[in-house]
C-alpha cells in the first residue's frame, strides 16, 4: 500500500511523524507493508520551489493509494501573492484529485466530557455528527472572482455556484453515509436568500426520493450554527456546500472538546483520498512539541478504513486512542482537571503502547 505523505507547515511535520509511527506499528502487528513517500505542499513547497503545489506533488499523489496530509499555512506566507498562498496548494490538490466529498466526523469521547464547552445536560445527550462537506465547488472555486477598483473604491468578489451534478453526487454520499448511521440527513443552505441554495435544496430533495429509508430535513445555515451548540444530539449527517461546511465543521469539532481531536477524509470517484486532521497548522506552537497528534492518528484510522478496507486495524487505533485518553494523558488543548499534561511525542508513544 503506497501512501503519499505531505507534512506541510507549522505543526504538520510533528503530528504526521506520530501518525506514521502508529501506522508502522499497525503494519508490523497485522502484517502489512506501507510504503511512504514524502512530498512538498503549502509553505514548505513555496520555500523550496516557489509554488504551493509543485507538479511532482500532484503526480506522486495520483500514483499513491492514499494521501496523508498534516496542515498548511502560517504567518510567514500571509503577505505573499494570494495566487500562490499555501492554502492554494491544499485547494489545488483537492481539485486535482477530484475529491468532492469531505467527511468530517465530530463525536464526543466520553473521556473528554470535561473538556467540552457545552452545559453538562447538553453533553449528556451525546454528540455524534458527520459533516459531509462539498469540497471542490461552491464559492471556493466559482468564477468570476477577483479584485478591482471602481469609482475610487476597491472591491472584491467571488461567485457561489453549484451545478446539479455537483449537488447530486454529494447528496448521494450523504444519504449513503446516513444509511450506515442513524438514517438522518440535514441539508444546510441559505435558501431564504441565495438562488444557489434554492437549487441546492431542490436537487437534494430530488435525490432523497432514492432514499425513502433516510429522513431528510433542511436548515438555514444561521439556524444550523445555533442548533449545533444548542442541541447537537439532534444531528446525524449534515450535508452542505463548501463554505458553510468549512465553518460548521470547525464548530462541530470544537464542541466535542477540541479541534485537535478530529480527523477527516476527502474522497472522490477515482483518485486516492486525502486523510488529514481538520485543524490548521497552529504556527504559534509549531516545533514546541505541544501539538495534539490524535486527530492525525485518527485520520490514519480513517485511511485504513476508507482507502484500504482495513476495519480491524482502524478499530485497533481508535481503541488505543480511547485507552490513552482514559489513562488521563492530555495535550494542552484537551487538558482538564486531573489530567496529565504531555507533549506531542509522548502522546504518540502512549498510543503506540496501547495499540
Ligand atoms: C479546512 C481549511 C481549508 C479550507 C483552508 C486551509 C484552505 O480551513 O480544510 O477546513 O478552507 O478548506
Ligand atoms: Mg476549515
Amino acid at each position: 500500500m503506497k501512501i503519499c505523505v505531505m507534512p506541510g507547515d507549522g505543526i504538520g511535520p510533528e503530528i504526521v511523524e506520530q501518525g506514521l509511527n502508529v501506522l508502522n506499528v499497525i503494519g508490523e502487528k497485522f502484517g502489512h507493508t506501507f510504503e511512504t513517500e514524502e512530498v512538498l505542499i503549502g509553505g514548505a513547497a513555496i520555500d523550496a520551489k516557489g509554488v504551493p503545489l509543485p507538479d511532482e506533488t500532484v503526480e506522486a499523489c495520483k500514483a499513491a493509494d492514499a494521501v496523508l496530509l498534516g496542515a498548511v499555512g502560517g504567518p510567514k506566507w500571509d503577505t505573499i501573492d494570494p495566487s500562490i498562498r499555501p492554502e492554494r496548494g491544499l485547494l489545488g490538490i483537492r481539485k486535482a484529485l477530484g475529491l468532492f466529498a469531505n467527511l468530517r466526523p465530530a463525536s464526543l469521547f466520553p473521556q473528554l466530557k470535561d473538556a467540552c464547552f457545552l452545559r453538562p445536560d447538553i453533553v449528556e445527550k451525546g454528540i455524534d455528527v458527520m459533516v459531509v462537506r462539498e469540497l471542490t465547488g461552491g464559492i471556493y472555486f466559482g468564477e468570476p472572482k477577483g479584485e478591482g477598483e471602481k469609482d475610487g473604491q476597491k472591491y472584491g468578489f467571488n461567485t457561489m455556484v453549484y451545478y446539479e451534478e455537483e449537488i447530486r453526487r454529494i447528496a448521494k454520499i450523504a444519504f449513503e453515509t446516513a444509511r450506515k448511521r442513524k438514517k438522518r440527513v440535514c441539508s444546510v443552505d441559505k435558501a431564504n436568500v441565495l438562488d444557489v441554495s434554492r437549487v441546492w435544496r431542490a436537487i437534494v430533495i430530488e435525490v432523497s426520493k432514492e432514499y425513502p429509508d433516510v429522513e431528510l430535513t433542511h436548515l438555514y445555515v444561521d439556524n444550523a450554527a445555533m442548533q449545533l451548540v444548542r442541541d447537537p444530539s439532534q444531528f446525524d449527517v449534515i450535508v452542505t456546500g463548501n463554505l458553510f461546511g468549512d465553518i460548521l465543521s470547525d464548530e462541530a469539532s470544537v464542541i466535542t472538546g477540541s479541534i485537535g481531536m478530529l480527523p477527516s477524509a476527502s474522497v472522490g470517484a477515482a483518485n486516492p483520498g486525502i486523510f488529514e486532521p481538520i485543524h490548521g497548522s497552529a504556527p504559534d506552537i509549531a516545533g514546541e512539541d505541544k501539538a495534539n497528534p490524535l486527530a492525525t492518528i485518527l485520520s490514519i484510522a480513517m485511511m485504513l478504513r476508507y482507502a484500504f478496507n482495513l476495519d480491524k486495524e482502524a478499530e485497533c487505533i481508535e481503541a488505543a486512542v480511547e485507552k490513552t485518553l482514559s489513562s488521563g494523558l492530555r495535550t494542552g488543548d484537551i487538558m482538564d482537571e486531573g489530567g496529565t499534561l504531555v507533549g506531542c511525542k509522548a502522546m504518540g508513544e502512549a498510543v503506540i503502547k496501547n495499540l
